[in-house]
């Protein structure tokens, strides 16, 4: 980092966190800049590989790139089996608190006997390399197993997000035609049960593919059982079939890891590929550098499993980099709000990593509650998902950190797989940017002619190198692939995002710029909000379109046609909330929902989102030339 003077509110890292930094900064960025390839297949080598690559990077089909060519590995071995001939061997992996207190954790040994044994379960159910499964479930350490026994054999797992629904569920498990449901009989949230088991149920007479149901028993409570579908994980892993038996299934580099789901602009979720090789490398070197992984250290990532930022920083970085994840079930400020504060104390966490409207929520409660416990542990602080704003960053920077420990703004996608802006321990901060591009990586803002904006002004943010972890396609649609990202920049990644260059060089992310709509740091698609309102006989049409929210960041403000022979009742607004609710999840359900007339809709018939949303926010809406009527 050179000395020169930044503008704006800077701070500074102290010399102890510089100091004892596990990345060299000026050497990194150097490195990478000189040496790309050299840079990335450095990092690579410090993980295991039955057969090593030969080429680093293959761009001969853009944009299908591919990383370590003809290297064969397996993620799982990498997180689990390397660790076992160490004095890691015997090291937690994992610490897990229910939110009912109940506590488990597990070493690296307990881990890798579990989720080896699970792989065998899942073989005898019939599961081949290649095969998707889906998992659905709570926050408990049966998800990560789950996972990485999937890896293990070659497996493609797709992780539904616990806190989606019915139609949500269904869809992703018809998409990805999963062979295998791995679920929970329930799960703890604020207190009350999730009836995951039953959703999975009413999903499944939608989905045709899955044959065979494992339930984890997480509540207790009585469940329906479907006989000859559905088994329990208790049961099944006190079978023989439950063997020590190694399963490691050797993988090409460009084999497929996942399935993650994630909302674009048009119509249904798309499935996001990320494949075993370069995502592994991608999320080793990332976590180590950006939150600078100690042996020692207890991280904890407090997202959920079911999005990007759980599987990379959750369940395979740390356990790649061979430290103790922690992961809690249930709800920041359940049972009360010093929940968290409380678990950083009794654990001794050092890294805690979470999004904007947590911070938000929690900073609503006051000083007193996080005051009254010792967070000295912590060395390090993140947040994910959305623009932080410099008040909630001062606050988590000041009351959760004691002014020492640095605030890792990481601005990455479910596409990009790894950080991708974010600032490093040696960076010196602005509270409310993600700051540079990680090493090697080249970033640009560009205006609708693809020239880059001045500094300070707002412009397309495009990504114009290939990184190992990246998305390497959309699952069953390649086109889509093409279109979506790499269609508007010749040669170039378009996040959706927009976004802002300072004269430091520095990057302010503004937000999206087109559909997505980000709930409280959760990306959903409008498209998707709308087809769950019209799945209602009483509606025949609607929009959905994000307002500002002051925990939130965002809520979703929904307009409605309906059918004739229906009225506005308050009674009938309240069950179409409720059916987007039971049809997406409770994230989904929108916080408004006003009856008209009409929609402004182009002369071709699309919904003009941003004129409603110009016109709720009493702006000008713009351009609106195209506009019917
Ligand atoms: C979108 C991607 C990657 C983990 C979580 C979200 C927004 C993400 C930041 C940040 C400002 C951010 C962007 C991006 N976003 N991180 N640090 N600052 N905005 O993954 O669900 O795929 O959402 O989240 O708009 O495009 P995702």
């Amino acid at each position: 980092m050179s000395n020169k003077k930044l503008s704006g509110d800077v701070y500074h890292p102290t010399e102890e966190v510089i100091n004892n930094a596990n990345a060299k900064c000026d050497e990194l960025y150097n490195f990478a800049e000189r040496d790309y390839e050299g840079f990335w297949a450095k990092e690579a080598e410090e993980l295991h590989w039955f057969q090593k690559w030969n080429k680093v990077l293959d761009d001969s089909n853009k944009p299908f790139f591919k990383w370590f060519t003809d290297g064969k590995t397996n993620i799982c071995y990498n997180c689990l089996d390397v660790h076992l001939d160490s004095a890691r061997r015997n090291k937690l992996a994992l610490i897990w608190e229910g939110e009912d207190g109940e506590f488990k954790s597990f070493s690296y040994f307990a881990l890798h006997r579990d989720v080896n044994k699970f792989a065998n379960v899942l073989k005898s159910l019939g599961v081949h390399k290649g095969d998707r499964v889906t998992i659905y479930m709570g926050r408990v350490p049966e998800l990560a197993i789950a996972m990485l026994a999937c890896a293990r054999i070659g497996a493609v797992h797709s992780v539904v997000y616990g806190g989606f629904s019915v139609e949500a569920l269904h869809e992703r498990i018809d998409d990805s035609e999963s062979k295998v449901l791995i679920t929970c009989d329930g799960a703890y949230q604020r207190g009350k049960i999730i009836e995951l088991k039953q959703i999975s149920d009413e999903a499944l007479q939608r989905a045709a593919t899955v044959s065979s149901v494992v339930v984890i028993k997480r509540t207790g409570h009585d469940i329906n059982m479907e006989p000859g579908r559905d088994m329990w994980y208790h049961d099944l892993m006190s079978l023989p079939i439950a063997s020590n038996d190694e399963n490691v299934e050797m993988m090409d580099a460009e084999d497929p890891l996942f399935l993650l789901y994630t909302s674009g602009t048009t119509g249904k979720p798309k499935a996001i590929l990320h494949v075993h090789g370069g995502y592994m490398v991608g999320t080793y070197t990332t976590l180590k550098y950006v939150f600078d992984i100690h042996e020692e250290d207890r991280f904890w990532c407090a997202a959920d499993p079911g999005w990007i930022t759980g599987h990379s920083y959750i369940v395979y970085g740390p356990l790649l980099n061979g430290v103790t994840s922690f992961m809690y079930e249930g709800a920041p400020t359940y049972p009360y709000p010093s929940r968290w504060w409380q678990m950083i104390e009794k654990y001794g966490i050092n890294i805690l990593y979470t999004a904007p409207t947590a911070i938000r929520g929690l900073m609503r409660f006051g000083e007193a509650w996080p005051k009254r416990h010792d967070l000295s542990t912590l060395r390090l602080l993140g947040t994910v998902g959305e623009p932080i704003n410099p008040e909630a960053w001062k606050w988590y920077y000041k009351v959760i950190g004691n002014e020492k420990c640095p605030i890792m703004d990481t601005w990455w996608q479910t596409e990009t797989g790894m950080f991708m802006i974010t600032p490093m321990p040696c960076t010196p901060l602005k509270p409310g940017s993600g700051t540079l591009p990680f090493p090697g990586l080249q970033m640009d803002i560009l205006d609708e002619e693809g020239n880059p904006v001045k500094a300070n002004e707002e412009g397309f943010l495009v990504i114009k190198n290939p990184w190992p972890a990246m998305l390497r396609t959309i699952w069953n649609d390649p086109d889509r692939y093409v279109e979506q990202y790499w269609s508007k920049y010749d040669g170039m990644y378009l996040t959706g995002d927009s976004a802002k260059r300072d004269e430091d060089g520095y990057y302010w992310i503004i937000g999206r710029v087109d559909d997505v709509i980000k709930v409280s740091g959760y990306r959903l698609g409008s498209a998707e909000i709308e087809s769950a309102l019209v799945s209602h006989p009483a509606v025949v049409e609607a929009a959905a379109i994000a307002l500002p929210h002051e925990i939130k960041g965002n809520a979703i403000h929904a307009y409605v046609i309906l059918r004739s022979g229906y009225k506005r009742t308050d009674t009938l607004v309240e069950e179409l909330r409720k059916h987007v609710g039971h049809e997406m999840g409770p994230i989904a359900k929108p916080e408004h929902i006003e009856v008209v007339d009409s929609l402004p809709k182009t002369r071709s018939g699309k919904i003009m989102r941003r004129v409603l949303k110009a016109k709720a926010l009493g702006v000008d809406p713009g351009n609106i030339s195209t506009l019917a009527e």
